[in-house]
């Protein structure tokens, strides 16, 4: 019996050093070890084995099934292994293979350049606020002091929705929702789109784009507003930017003015582009906020005094890159948009 156990050792341990599947792992598993295995055969035969050698045979027995299955269990983990590997090599993806006809988007001209002049004005201590697109009569013309017969509140300049609603004709209303949300002190700029019902030229659209800011605070005086302006116009345009300052009316503001920089193409000198002005004519409207339109949003005239401008995003944006025609910026023409 026991050359028996060692043959079947010998042999099941060859077999299974042989084979590279499981599935005939597992068949030499039943044939040697299963209920008619060759060992369970011989371990019947026991009964017939004196009662000394009886435990001497079961040990020999369990030591032979032990290291058989030592060696499958060994075999087992190898061949999953190997099986392991094999399936990822074949499931492979190359993550880092070239895809050549992806075309990335990126951002407009128009909207990188108000993100822009929102991320200057927050480096001021400016925060950014939004205004709804339709917009009450009250909001865009009343409160900010426009008088009834305001050729701006004409039909042939506003886009009326009802008699009430209008689409905003500027960016103004949204000085009147922050100083009534908010009220004093208040730092805020507000950029957006606005709507007039002008006629399309290479410098006009019925949809075009606005900058508002508006500082409430005690003793704020013009001197604020023009440190603000002249920071912001150094630091957008660069240094050498020259303003000027020439009076204007506003019905929201008093006194008001309209600022003009240094044109852009000849730099000061003069060329056709500016008239031979040797200025680019207004860039922005500003003034101190009229006390009225303080008073329309609940804020305390008499202690609390403003400044406000605003100004065209897609002039600056024209500006800048050099745009001739205001419709390139909306007609989403991509040989146009390409080139940014
Ligand atoms: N709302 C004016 C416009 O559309 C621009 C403007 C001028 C805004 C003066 C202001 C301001 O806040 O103070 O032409």
């Amino acid at each position: 019996m026991k050359d028996k156990l060692t043959i079947i050792k010998d042999k099941a341990i060859e077999e299974i050093n042989s084979i590279d599947s499981l599935d005939t792992l597992e068949k030499i598993r039943v044939d040697v070890l299963g209920k008619k295995g060759e060992l369970t055969l011989v371990l019947r035969e026991m009964g017939k084995l004196s009662k000394e050698e009886r435990p001497v045979m079961g040990k020999l027995a369990n030591e032979v099934r032990e290291a058989i299955e030592a060696e499958m269990a060994e075999k087992k983990e190898a061949l999953s292994k190997l099986l392991r590997d094999e399936k990822l090599k074949s499931e492979i993806i190359d993550i880092s293979l070239e895809k050549n006809d992806i075309q990335l988007g990126h951002f407009h001209p128009l909207i990188k350049t108000l993100e822009e002049l929102e991320d200057l004005f927050v480096s001021m201590g400016f925060k950014v606020l939004t205004g709804p697109e339709i917009e009450t009569v009250a909001n865009n013309f009343d409160a900010l002091n426009s008088p009834d017969n305001h050729p701006s509140r004409d039909m042939s300049d506003t886009f009326y929705i009802d008699e009430e609603t209008v689409l905003r004709t500027h960016t103004s209303p949204v000085q009147i929702r922050a100083m009534k949300e908010y009220g004093a002190p208040l730092k805020m700029v507000s950029a957006g789109r606005t709507f007039r019902f002008d006629d399309v030229d290479d410098t006009h659209s019925p949809m075009f784009h606005q900058i508002e800011g508006l500082v409430v605070d005690e003793k704020i005086s013009m001197a604020n507003l023009l440190g603000t302006l002249e920071t912001f116009i150094k630091e957008f345009f660069g240094s050498d930017m020259q303003t000027r300052y020439r009076p204007h009316h506003f019905p929201f503001t008093e006194p008001s003015a309209e600022v003009d920089v240094t044109c852009h193409h000849c730099h000061g000198k003069g060329c056709p582009a500016c008239n031979n002005t040797g200025w680019s004519m207004e860039l922005l409207g500003c003034g101190m906020v009229h006390p009225k339109v303080l008073e329309n949003c609940g804020i305390d005239s008499e202690k609390y005094t403003g400044f406000a401008f605003g100004m065209g995003i897609d002039r600056i944006a024209m500006v800048k890159y050099g745009i001739n025609n205001i419709r390139l910026l909306f007609e989403n023409d991509n040989r146009f948009l390409n080139q940014f």
